[in-house]
């Protein structure tokens, strides 16, 4: 990236005034002075303005993934499975999952390397409606809906109200879609196997307002300012 422009970027001053301060000779690389404008920045170059260190600001990225299974949410795995960062092919910048899923777990992941933002969407007291698809074995009575509506102790922890409803049952598994808002670990497997149902897949779907859609497994997507902005706001 041109001086100028590097200059410009870091937002200490416009690309006419860095070029005045370059010739000035107020810019140092790398310890030296650089009176050229148009000096190409690489990486690894330290760029000091009126000895002041400075650095571009870093562009923000935000991503989501359809995490397939057999993939860890960590940035890296102790037992050197494959993360969700193996999936990113041409991202450059260091990004970050938002929250997790297990490694068996599919679908919906945002991944970010905005701090700001991946905090205060994975603090507890932050609502957050995150809806899964469940296949679980047997059939889900009422009363057992019922149970995981109203919270169950999974543990340690009652879970709070959920929104749970069965798409689709036969006499061996049933399909059902279950919104919660908490992300204790594991949690909705927890609840199935609190009232007796075993989970055998889990797919996310979506995240509040943010919607998996036909993104296919293993590919993903850069977010639309408008799903940013609704990201920033909720
Ligand atoms: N609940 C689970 O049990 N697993 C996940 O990956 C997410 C929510």
């Amino acid at each position: 990236m041109r001086l100028n422009k590097y200059i410009a970027q870091s937002g200490i001053a416009s690309r006419r005034k860095a070029d005045e301060l370059t010739i000035a000779g107020n810019v140092k690389i790398n310890g030296t002075v650089m009176r050229k404008p148009g000096y190409d920045v690489v990486e690894g170059d330290i760029v000091e303005v009126s000895g002041r260190k400075i650095e571009p600001v870093k562009k923000l990225i935000y991503l989501m993934l359809n995490k397939p299974k057999g993939f860890v949410t960590t940035v890296s795995d102790e037992d050197g499975r494959a993360t969700v960062l193996d999936l990113l092919t041409d991202v450059s910048e260091r990004i970050f999952p938002i929250g997790r899923l297990d490694y068996n777990t599919s679908g919906l992941l945002l991944l970010t390397n905005d701090g700001d933002l991946a905090y205060r969407l994975t603090h507890p007291k932050h609502k957050i409606y995150k809806t899964y698809r469940a296949r679980v074995n047997g059939i889900i009575s009422d009363a057992r809906l019922a149970q995981l509506r109203n919270g169950v102790d999974i543990g340690g922890f009652v879970t709070s109200q959920a929104k749970v409803k069965v798409l689709k049952g036969t006499a061996h598994t049933s399909l059902v879609e279950i919104q919660i808002y908490e992300g204790k670990n594991r949690q909705v497997r927890k609840m199935f196997a609190s009232v007796g149902n075993k989970v055998i897949d889990l797919e996310r779907v979506a995240m509040g307002e943010l919607y998996l859609g036909r993104l296919k497994e293993g590919h993903y997507r850069k977010l639309t300012q408008e799903e940013i902005n609704y990201l920033k706001n909720c």
